[in-house]
Formats: C-alpha cells, structure tokens, sequence
C-alpha cells in the first residue's frame, strides 16, 4: 500500500513506513497500513516473513529501526494497559498453580478492580467464553481449546480496546477453531475493538477480517490490503459458500504460491 493512501490520523491502528531489523538483518520494511477503529483485520503471509514481529511492533515489545506506529492517536512504543496479546502457545500463558477463575481474577487484580466486583466478572467473562461450568478447574485439567478460552477471557477482563493475536487457533481441531471464530467475532463487535489477528489459514483469514494485509518475504513487505466485505454476522457455511469468499481465497492462494509457480 501506497503511504500517501493512508490518512493522516486515526483512531485505529496505523503502521506508517514501519521497518524492523534484528541485529541489522532486515525482517521487512516500508510496511504501512492502517486498521481503522473498531475494525478487524488479519495478517497472511510465508513463515518467517515477519508477521509476529508486525505483532510484536504494535504490543510495543519490538522498536521499529524507521517508521512509527499509532494507536488512539497515540504513537505506540512499549506496552498500553488498553492492549491485551493472545499468545498461539496458550499452555505457558496460564498459571497452572491458579485455577480457572484465578487467572482471570489475575488481569482484574492488576487493573486494581476491588475484589467484590470480581467474583461477578469473573463469572460474566467465563459465560462469554464457554466456561462458566469450569470455574475451578485448573488448566492442566482443561483441554487445549478450553485453555485457549481461558486465555481468551484473561485477555477481555483488561477490556482491552485493541487485541492482538497470534495464529490463537493454530493448535486446535477444527471444530473447536470455528466455534472460536465465531466467538471472537462476536466478542470483538459488541466490544468494539481494534483486532489484529495473525494467522496461516488463508481462509480464516477472509472468515475473520474485513480487511486481509497480505505479507511478502525476501524482502518483507506488505504485498498487498485486500478489504473483505462479506456481511455480518458471517456465518460457517453460508459465508464459505459466498461468491466474494470464494474468489478472495482464489486471489489470495494466488498470492501465496506466486513464488513457487
Ligand atoms: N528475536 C529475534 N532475533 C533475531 N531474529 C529474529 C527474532 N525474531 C524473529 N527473527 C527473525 O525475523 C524473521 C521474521 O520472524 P517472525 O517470527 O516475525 O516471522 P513469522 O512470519 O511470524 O513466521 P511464522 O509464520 O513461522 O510464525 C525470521 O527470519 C526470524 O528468524
Ligand atoms: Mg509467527
């Protein structure tokens, strides 16, 4: 994308002419893009072409080598309590030694949330997430798709405005994937939060985001911004089924194996 495309200031998330170098190697550069607020959009691209490091950028853990990165109209450099990161490796994002309900009583205590309102979000979080029955168990007890919900609801009790994750669904069958998706789609609409959402799975990516940032490698670079316009709520089978779902999995497969043609 063109960096005179991209407006000025957003409420969003916005990457303008965002390089990042790790010891002088280059991972990717020039990489601009804007997510507007409230928006959902999803990363593609090869492994190794820089997608988690774009994540790490905008959770303020990596430092851009040129560029600069805003959210809110903020420019972004290290950790925002309004932030909240979905790890793919869920297992060593919970405390095993806290059960369920304790560790999303662990995101509530550190906002300072008195402990007579907590039993009552703890509750209200763990029915959004499927887990109300499960309250005490501890997460060694818990299967990986209840694990990745529980750090699903350990993320919403900071009530983050912008949540970023990385290939979250990537371990899990794919039953509980979808039922997932659905989950945080419709999580994130009556939340009204900035998503950015990595993933390897073209078609989740058209299925979650109404914009897709394809991911180039050597060099790393925004291929391109394709914006989704499927209609919500999407829905497993009829949105696959859409004609539009169809040729952005045609177009983005394309993209994809352009290399390997
Ligand atoms: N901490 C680090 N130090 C040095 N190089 C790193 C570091 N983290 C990542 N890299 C390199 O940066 C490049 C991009 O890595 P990144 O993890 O962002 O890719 P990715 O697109 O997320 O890959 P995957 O799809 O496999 O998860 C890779 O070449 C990787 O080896
Ligand atoms: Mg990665």
């Amino acid at each position: 994308m063109r960096s005179d495309c991209i407006p000025q200031r957003s409420s969003g998330l916005t990457f303008r002419d965002v390089s990042v170098s790790y010891a002088g190697r280059p991972v990717f550069s020039g990489v601009s893009f804007t997510i507007p607020a409230g928006g959902f959009a999803c990363i593609i691209g090869p492994s190794g072409c820089g997608k988690t490091t774009v994540l790490r950028v905008a959770a303020g853990l990596v430092t851009p080598s040129s560029g600069s990165v805003h959210f809110a109209d903020q420019a972004l450099g290290r950790p925002r309590r309004d932030m909240a990161v979905v790890f793919q490796d869920y297992g060593r994002a919970l405390l095993p030694w806290r059960s369920v309900a304790g560790n999303v009583s662990l995101a509530l205590e550190a906002a300072g949330i008195p402990r007579p309102e907590r039993a009552d979000r703890i509750h209200e979080l763990l029915k959004t997430v499927g887990l109300r029955d499960h309250a005490r168990k501890y997460p060694g007890q818990m299967s990986g798709g209840m694990q990745q919900r529980l750090q699903i609801a350990r993320c919403l009790a900071q009530e983050p405005r912008l949540l970023l994750m990385d290939e979250p669904f990537g371990a899990l069958d794919a039953m509980t994937r979808q039922s997932l998706q659905d989950e945080i789609l419709s999580i994130a609409a009556s939340r009204d939060m900035t998503v950015l959402f990595v993933t390897h799975d073209l078609e989740e990516a058209i299925y979650l985001g109404d914009q897709v940032i394809a991911l180039d490698a050597n060099p790393g670079r925004v291929d391109r911004v394709i914006d989704v316009a499927l209609p919500a709520p999407r829905d497993q089978l009829t949105t696959r089924e859409d004609a539009q779902f169809v040729r952005l999995r045609r177009e983005l497969h394309g993209l994809m194996h352009k290399e390997a043609a």
